[in-house]
């Protein structure tokens, strides 16, 4: 059975005094049936918001990370210095990454090698920008991105990944995709990881949906069968307005 996931991308948001009043106000607020909560804080925040996060039960990850060790590599973070910090997850590839920092299919998939070397869950971010939804090259640039990214991996590390459908366009703009979209995207995923790999790692994978989710329209999409939760950007910054979407979504997940 796939846990229900909800992630928390704080972007570039939040002090650290802010970002352990939020974790701590948050627990606060969550029913006791959770669904996994995993907070991704900024690299600043990370061992403050993990130490507060594990006293309540809540995941760690981080937002992005450079896929060597150790070396000459000004202002990256390296996989062994998140997993120093116990973080147990990493945002992969996220689109703003992909658009305001030139990362490639290439370099997402080298990413996820090396969190994998570390024990780190990577959460893969694809999805289409708009001009190729309009085009009509959704499902291509979706199997080009999750091909890519999953060459040469072990079944076992793939089972465990979380891969998250973003559309571009429906990233902080208050028009998330249709349940119906999103599910046929899912399901598409799905169908590639279980051509890639075998239909058992397919079975395992979790695949969330995101852009402009919020408390008011989760519960749609928890309900989609093909989707195990959401990764959620602007919604996630407040912590009352983020409990009551994780209390939402579990409403739904445990029914
Ligand atoms: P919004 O929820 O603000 O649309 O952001 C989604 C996102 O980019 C999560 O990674």
């Amino acid at each position: 059975m796939r846990i229900p996931l909800i992630a928390a991308n704080w972007k570039m948001h939040k002090k650290q005094s802010e970002a352990v009043q939020f974790v701590e106000q948050c627990a606060g607020l969550l029913a006791a049936l959770k669904p996994e909560i995993v907070i991704c804080p900024a690299f600043t925040l990370l061992a403050a918001v993990g130490e507060t996060c594990r006293r309540y039960g809540l995941r760690l990850g981080a937002q992005n990370m450079f896929w060597e060790t150790a070396g000459a590599f000004t202002g990256e973070v390296s996989p062994l210095m998140l997993k120093d910090l116990q973080v147990d997850y990493v945002i992969i590839g996220h689109s703003e990454r992909r658009r305001l920092f030139g990362e490639t299919d290439r370099q997402v998939a080298q990413k996820i090698k090396a969190a994998y070397q570390h024990k780190i869950t990577p959460i893969l971010c694809v999805g289409e920008t708009l001009e190729q939804r309009q085009a009509r090259q959704t499902m291509a640039v979706i199997t080009e991105q999750v091909s890519t990214a999953l060459k040469g991996l072990d079944p076992a590390d793939v089972s465990k990944i979380v891969i998250a459908y973003e559309p571009v366009w429906a990233i902080g703009s208050g028009l998330a995709a249709t349940v119906v979209d999103a599910g046929t995207v899912a399901a598409r995923i799905r169908t590639i990881v279980s051509e890639q790999f075998s239909m058992q790692t397919a079975r395992e994978v979790r695949i969330l949906y995101g852009g402009s989710v919020n408390r008011d329209n989760i519960a749609e999409f928890m309900q989609a069968a093909e989707l195990d939760g959401a990764l959620v950007g602007g919604a996630s910054l407040e912590a009352s307005t983020f409990a009551s979407l994780v209390n939402t979504a579990a409403e739904v997940a445990f029914l």
